[in-house]
């Protein structure tokens, strides 16, 4: 019959028993890691400051059935959410009970997100159909018999339903992408050839604000493995964000340019504007969807907030790297690496 010991030191999670008198008999290095000064032979007590452990290990070791109860403990300068299942082993004098840790942090951050997307999804989602419920009820009444006042409520509620439509679509996009995330995609595409119909759709927006979208590139032809259509929405969007909130009238710059990276040949996309830049406090969560610097300036620019999270998710899904760069007052640059093999 092997040791206790060694059974624990078997288990992919951290556990510890406990005798009759409350010391602790075996502990694998998972759980003595989990302890403040813990050792074997000493007291539990002295071991881990948890009033409900030590309450519930005694209630077990009397004879109550096994029971589970959630924890709060500090690992690695963090504290974590453990799920502890206390189950009594053996009868009498030899009882003991065997305490299990699961940690569920990361469990509980996924369900906190999670829980944040749909609230933010629903908020974002109703402000448009709010604005539209009440155009139609002032169409249905006061309005009704007003050419003029249908003419500019009609305008309103087709912008708001665009934005909708457009949210809809992030939505559908990004879902997409993270379904596909683990599939590297392998056509051949070209690159040039993508930025030019980007500035080619994006230039009504660029003249619109009397700027311009300035390419740079290699001669010849840059081709790296990928997928067209999210390539062209990687660039729309971050060319998108430079005429959007770059300074009026100035060009956004596409640089393009092989490099060695890490993981063999690679080319570097540099999207440099010369806008407001951005304070350095919020680039760790500029990816993070719906967050925005100016929530209101982007919804008056007709932004969704899913922009970069989309280019995040398809950049990686490439197996590349996105870095931005920034500096108040002075602009951005959004940098994409892609892998040539
Ligand atoms: N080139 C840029 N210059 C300054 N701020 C930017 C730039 N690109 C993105 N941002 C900031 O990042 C936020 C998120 O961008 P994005 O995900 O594309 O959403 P959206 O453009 O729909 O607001 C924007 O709301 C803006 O605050
Ligand atoms: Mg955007």
């Amino acid at each position: 019959m092997p040791e206790l010991a060694e059974i624990l030191e078997a288990l992919p999670l951290p556990a510890l028993a406990v005798d009759r008198r409350d010391r602790l008999v075996a502990a694998n290095a998972a759980a003595l890691a989990l302890l403040t000064a813990g050792s074997v032979g000493r007291p539990l007590a002295l071991a881990i400051r948890a009033a409900d452990l030590l309450a519930g290990v005694a209630e077990v070791m009397a004879g109550a059935p096994a029971r589970d109860l959630r924890l709060r403990l500090g690992r690695d300068g963090a504290e974590h959410v453990f799920a502890v299942t206390l189950a009594g082993l053996g009868e009498g004098e030899g009882r003991q009970v065997l305490v299990t840790f699961r940690d569920t942090s990361a469990e509980e951050v996924a369900e906190a997100m999670r829980r944040d997307f749909v609230a933010n999804v629903s908020h974002e989602l109703r402000t448009p159909l709010t604005a539209l419920l009440g155009f139609i009820e002032t169409l249905q009444g006061p309005a009704r018999e007003d050419p003029a006042a249908r003419e500019r409520f009609l305008a309103t509620m087709a912008r708001e339903a665009g934005r909708m439509n457009r949210l809809v679509r992030d939505l559908l996009q990004l879902s997409r992408v993270e379904a596909e995330e683990r599939v590297r995609p392998r056509e051949p595409v070209d690159l040039l050839g993508v930025l030019a119909s980007v500035r080619a759709t994006l230039r009504p927006v660029a003249e619109g604000l009397g700027s311009e979208v300035r390419i740079e590139a290699p001669e010849g032809r840059v081709t790296v493995p990928g997928d067209h259509d999210q390539l062209v929405q990687v660039f729309s969007n971050l060319i998108e964000n430079g005429l959007k909130y770059g300074a009026a009238g100035q060009a956004v710059r596409v640089t393009v340019r092989r490099e060695a990276s890490l993981r063999g040949p690679a080319v570097r996309v540099e999207v440099a504007d010369r806008g407001e830049g951005i304070d350095p406090v919020h680039l760790p969560r500029l990816t993070e969807r719906f967050y925005r610097v100016d929530s209101h300036r982007s919804r008056e620019k007709g932004g969704t907030g899913l922009g970069l999270a989309i280019v995040k998710h398809i950049v990686a899904r490439h197996r590349g790297w996105l870095r931005i760069e920034s500096v108040k007052g002075e602009g951005s640059t959004f940098i994409v690496i892609l892998p040539e093999g």
